[in-house]
């Protein structure tokens, strides 16, 4: 895997970006926890949907960390204000140790019915991730870099 980033491009231009991977990973997402949800399906089917998005999920936090933590924390004026944000970018470890750790014995360690409720919930987590970059990352990654 890849994760050589381009930075000669602008942290706007990666911010939209990101908002488009984020869409796109949440209709990933959203079909997942409904087939979780589905009682007959089958939940290795399930697992594999999952892991088809795996690297495109760590691929993108590691952008976001590499560009726009970088850029908050570069500025000591934003820094002040990054409290929630760094809230927020530390959920990048929960998200990596699901995918990375438990993922790959989730259907082993755990009965069907958990596993499908472990899906459905990291599926959650994620959405909500996504909403409060969104909401608060972003925004103050543009703030850091708008007077540059
Ligand atoms: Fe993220
Ligand atoms: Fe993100």
């Amino acid at each position: 895997m890849s994760y050589r980033l381009d930075y000669a491009e602008s942290v706007c231009s990666v911010a939209k970006r990101l908002k488009q991977e984020h869409e796109e990973i949440d209709r990933k997402l959203g079909r997942i926890s409904k087939a979780a949800r589905t009682k007959n399906g089958n939940p290795k089917v399930v697992v594999s949907l999952l892991n088809a998005v795996k690297i495109q999920i760590l691929r993108h936090a590691v952008e976001e960390e590499a560009r726009l933590a970088r850029v908050i924390m570069e500025s000591s004026e934003i820094r002040k204000k990054s409290d929630e944000s760094v809230r927020i970018l530390q959920e990048h470890r929960r998200i990596k140790e699901f995918l990375e750790d438990e993922l790959p014995y989730l259907l082993d360690e755990n009965s069907e019915k958990e596993a499908r409720k472990k899906i459905v919930e990291f599926t959650e987590l994620m959405i909500r991730h996504h909403m409060e970059e969104e909401k608060e990352v972003f925004p103050l990654a543009l703030r850091a870099t708008s007077n540059r």
